[in-house]
């Protein structure tokens, strides 16, 4: 399987508000990311997640070492349009991703900011909406519309340059639970049906558990990175940096503590409660 991104030695520091030192953020941060692969980025505030987003699409460049996206050196500037419509991103806020009044215009935005031509962009407008399952809303006030729909209208946004990848840095952070599970079945989907690779960047465990691989992140670096079952039964060392595990988890954690015997790794709700029947049983 080929490699989306790839970071070799990344090395990025932020100026300090002396506008002297520099605050290192990334030392050393060697990361691949394969094609078509669904990736959780976990991790604590400052730890450094947006600032790896938006070194995935040339927001901002590496200090030192490199990032590759599909091939492509972040660093040519000759290459930035053909990695900016590689790699979508989609934000927490909603509300200042939409541009336009309607629906549709909003989703044919970046496409013809591409320069692409109008009945592509037709066509390119209907299946992104289509694909986000919001077709029927194509003529509706994007400001009438619920957040998860409006996430959702974000997304097909970028779907509409057709990127091979997308990141979304914390979508459903602004979120009700309905709408977070809008989101969460539009991106599987996505990856799923197309193909596209997907960087979702998350403080909720629940949406981490449903990634093919689990990259925490801390202090800038990564501290354990596998499925989502190889990272969470690592209980002890994500609480020891400060993290959360599922809920699930931290029960059949405490229960082990108390001598009990249940595996770790039955992170689903349902996992976890047929692990807990069985163990009653037994
Ligand atoms: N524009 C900026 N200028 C200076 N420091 C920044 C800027 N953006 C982020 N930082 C700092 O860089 C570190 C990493 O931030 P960020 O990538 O936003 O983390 P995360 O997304 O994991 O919360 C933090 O210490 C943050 O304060
Ligand atoms: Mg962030």
């Amino acid at each position: 399987m080929s490699i989306a991104i790839e970071t070799k030695d990344l090395h990025f520091s932020y100026p300090a508000r002396d506008g002297e030192t520099m605050l290192p953020v990334f030392r050393d941060l060697d990361l691949q990311i394969q094609e078509g692969s669904f990736v959780a980025v976990l991790g604590h505030n400052g730890c450094g997640k947006s600032t790896l987003a938006k070194h995935f699409n040339a927001i901002l460049l590496p200090e030192g070492g490199s990032v590759h996206v599909f091939g492509r050196d972040t660093a040519n500037e000759e290459l930035l349009l053909e990695i900016r419509r590689t790699v979508g991103m989609v934000f927490q806020n909603p509300d200042n991703q939409m541009v336009a009044n309607v629906v549709e215009e909003d989703v044919a935005f970046a496409p013809e900011n591409l320069g692409v031509p109008s009945p592509e962009i037709r066509k390119r407008v209907d299946a992104a909406l289509k694909a986000v399952g919001m077709y029927d809303y194509r003529r509706h006030a994007p400001h009438l519309l619920s957040g998860g729909q409006k996430q959702r209208i974000a997304i097909a946004g970028v779907i509409a340059m057709e990127p091979r990848c997308i990141v979304l840095d914390e979508p459903t952070a602004m979120l009700d639970p309905h709408g977070r599970e809008e989101v969460m079945q539009t991106i599987e989907r996505l990856n799923r049906e197309q193909g596209i690779t997907v960087i979702l960047i998350t403080h909720h465990m629940t949406e981490a558990i449903r990634a093919q691989r689990v990259i925490v992140m801390h202090e800038g670096a990564v501290l354990t990175d596998g499925t989502p079952k190889e990272v969470f039964v690592q209980v002890e060392l994500l609480k020891n940096a400060g993290l959360a595990v599922p809920a699930t988890t931290e029960l059949l954690f405490h229960l082990n503590r108390q001598g009990h015997s249940l595996p770790l790794d039955a992170l689903s709700i349902e996992e976890c409660a047929q692990a807990l029947c069985a163990w009653a049983k037994a």
